[in-house]
């Protein structure tokens, strides 16, 4: 039987008391989310393969719904910042909840007929995040970004078509700033 359960989280790191699964993203197996791949390659040699975002999970057996905490390292690569993969949901039917506990970023979003949107990430702002839409987040600051998410269990994952064709924005740090821009290699 499930049994309702309180799930501790520190909202400067993101761990959870009970997680039920976890896993980590380095920058090595994420390097094709960014568009300069020599700023990957000197990064990596001049820091190693550093993590770029824990994922930490959980849910009870038999339960329809899900969440967990991501946190993401703060970095730059060339003029973006660490990211997410960014995914579709294999269910076009399911949204899902993102909450900012610490840290700051954007997410970025975008409809399977390519329109794009943000939401900026500060503590306290939860992002609604539409079904069929893409989504990936973006750590803009210079401390651990944090955030709870939360979605149905049966909501699957899509990371091919980001993958493929990238997004069509993005998040880039120009003149002190951040700002979005085009993504030249966004294949429409
Ligand atoms: C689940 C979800 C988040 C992300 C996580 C890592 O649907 O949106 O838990 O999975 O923030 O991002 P990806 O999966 O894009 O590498
Ligand atoms: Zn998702």
């Amino acid at each position: 039987m499930m049994l309702p359960v309180g799930v501790a989280i520190d909202p400067k790191s993101g761990a959870m008391g009970q997680a039920t699964g976890r896993y980590a993203k380095h920058l090595g197996e994420t390097r094709g989310c960014y568009q300069d791949q020599a700023a990957v390659d000197a990064l990596l040699a001049a820091r190693g393969d550093l993590p770029v975002y824990e994922v930490v999970e959980f849910i009870q057996p038999g339960s329809d719904i899900i969440f967990g905490t991501t946190t993401m390292s703060p970095g730059q690569v060339g003029e973006e910042f660490f990211m997410t993969r960014g995914h579709f949901h294999q269910r076009r039917d399911r949204g899902e909840v993102y909450y900012t506990q610490s840290g700051r970023g954007v997410l970025l979003l975008e409809s399977r007929q390519g329109e794009s949107r943000t939401v900026d990430m500060v503590p306290g702002t939860c992002a609604f995040i539409p079904p069929d839409w893409a989504h990936r987040s973006i750590n803009t600051g210079d401390a651990p970004l944090v955030f709870v998410w939360v979605c149905n269990a049966d909501a699957g994952h899509d990371y091919a078509e980001i993958l493929t064709r990238g997004m069509r924005q993005m998040v880039v740090k120009r003149d002190g700033a951040v700002a979005l821009a085009p993504n030249p290699r966004y294949a429409a």
